[in-house]
C-alpha cells in the first residue's frame, strides 16, 4: 500500500513523541511492505516562529493533499501573548475545519497493568474502563461568533457563540451510533439541554437518528452530571456523544482515569475516512526536551490511522498489542511510574514498543 502522510511535528514535546511513533510506523511500513511516504511540515508555535503565522499555507497544502496527517502537540508559553487569531492552537482549528475533520474519536481504556496509576479508589476501576468520547468537531462554541468589545465606558467585554445546525448534529450522531453497534450498543448523548437551546437541538436530532438503529440504546445526561458519573462509576459508559467544548472537557477528565493523559490518541475525521491523528495530550512544555514525555499516546494514535484510513487493521492491532506488552511489562514513563515498575525515558519507551512489535 502506497500512503502520503503530512507529519507535524510542533512543539514543546511534539516532536520528542513524534519521533519515537515514526520509528514505530517504519518499522510496521517496512515488516509489511507498505510505503509511507512521510512530508514534515510547521505549524503552531514552529511555523509562528519561522513565518509569523500558526499555519503557512504550504503546511495546509500538504495536509489537504496526503492521504492522512499526524500530529504531535502545538502552543506553548512563548506564544500564549499573541492575540486567539495567532496562537498556534489556532492551526489546529483551521486544519480541523478545513480538512472538515468534523467526527473526533477519543477512545479512553484503562489497561489493567496501570490500574495502580488510575488516581480512582480501586473498587471504582476494579471492572476496568473502556468508552469512546465521539465528539463534534468543527462546531459549536468553538466556531461561532466570537468578539472582543467595549462598553461607552471602555470597559471590556466579550462574547462566544454555541451555534449548531441539525445536520451538524445528525453526522456526528450517526457517527456515534454506527460506532455504537461495533461496541456495547449504547450511546450517552452529553448536553446542557436544561439551559441551552443549541442543547436542546442536540437533544432532539440525537433521539431522532436514534430512531435508524432500534439496537442501540439512546440516554441523555448533563454535562455537570456526566463529570460526575465519570468519576463515580467510569464502568458504566460506552460511546458518549457530545459537542466540541463539553467532548474537550470529558475527554481529559476520561483520560486522567486511564492513569495518565500521555496515554490517549485520537483520530479526527471527515467523511470519507480521512483523517488527523494526534494525541489528546498538549505540548507540555515543562517537561519539552528533558526525555520525560510518554510517547504512547503518539504511538497510539499512529495506529488509530492505520485502522480508521487506511484499513490495515492487522497493523494497527501489532501496535496495540506492543505497547500492552510494554506497559505489562512494567516499563513507565514518569507520568504513570509507581513503586516497582521500570522507570524509561521516552526514547526507551519508543524502543521498546518497537521492540515488542519486532518479536511479535
Ligand atoms: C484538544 C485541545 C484543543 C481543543 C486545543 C489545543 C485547541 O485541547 O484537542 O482537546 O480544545 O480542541
Ligand atoms: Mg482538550
Amino acid at each position: 500500500m502506497h500512503k502520503n502522510i503530512a507529519v507535524i511535528p510542533g512543539d514543546g514535546i511534539g516532536p520528542e513523541v513524534m519521533k519515537q511513533a515514526l520509528k514505530v510506523l517504519k518499522h510496521i511500513g517496512n515488516t509489511f511492505n507498505h510505503q509511507f511516504n512521510l512530508s514534515e511540515c510547521l505549524a503552531g508555535g514552529a511555523a509562528i516562529d519561522r513565518d509569523g503565522i500558526p499555519l503557512p499555507s504550504e503546511t495546509l497544502e500538504i495536509c489537504k493533499n496526503a492521504d492522512a496527517v499526524l500530529l504531535g502537540a502545538l502552543g506553548g508559553p512563548k506564544w500564549d501573548h499573541l492575540d486567539g487569531k495567532n496562537r498556534p492552537e489556532r492551526a489546529l482549528l483551521i486544519l480541523r475545519k478545513e480538512l472538515e475533520l468534523f467526527a473526533n474519536l477519543r477512545p479512553a481504556i484503562l489497561f489493567p497493568a496501570l490500574k495502580d496509576a488510575c488516581p480512582l479508589k480501586p473498587s471504582l476501576v476494579e471492572n476496568g474502563m473502556n468508552l469512546m468520547v465521539v465528539r463534534e468537531l468543527t462546531g459549536g462554541i468553538y466556531f461561532g461568533d466570537q468578539e472582543k468589545l467595549k462598553d461607552s465606558n471602555g470597559k471590556e467585554a466579550a462574547y462566544d457563540t454555541m451555534y449548531y445546525h441539525e445536520d451538524e448534529i445528525r453526522r456526528i450522531a450517526k457517527i456515534a451510533f454506527e460506532m455504537a453497534l461495533k461496541r456495547k450498543k449504547k450511546v450517552l448523548s452529553v448536553d446542557k439541554a436544561n439551559v441551552l437551546e443549541s442543547s436542546r437541538l442536540w437533544r432532539k436530532i440525537m433521539i431522532e437518528v436514534a430512531a435508524d438503529y432500534p439496537g442501540v440504546t439512546l440516554e441523555h445526561m448533563y454535562i455537570d452530571n456526566a463529570a460526575m458519573q465519570l468519576i463515580r462509576d467510569p464502568n458504566q459508559f460506552d460511546v458518549i456523544a457530545t459537542g466540541n467544548m463539553f467532548g474537550d472537557i470529558l475527554s481529559d477528565e476520561a483520560s486522567m482515569i486511564t492513569g495518565s493523559i500521555g496515554l490517549l490518541p485520537s483520530a479526527s475525521l471527515d467523511a470519507n475516512q480521512k483523517g488527523m491523528f494526534e494525541p489528546i495530550h498538549g505540548s507540555a512544555p515543562d517537561i519539552a526536551g528533558q526525555g520525560k514525555a510518554n510517547p504512547l499516546a503518539m504511538i497510539l494514535s499512529t495506529a488509530m490511522m492505520l485502522k480508521a484510513s487506511f484499513d490495515l487493521s492487522e497493523e494497527a492491532d501489532r501496535i496495540e498489542k506492543a505497547v500492552e506488552h510494554v506497559l505489562n511489562s512494567g516499563y513507565r514513563t514518569e507520568d504513570i511510574y509507581s513503586e516497582g515498575t521500570t522507570l524509561v525515558s521516552t526514547e526507551s519507551m519508543g524502543e521498546r514498543v518497537l521492540d515488542a512489535v519486532n518479536s511479535m
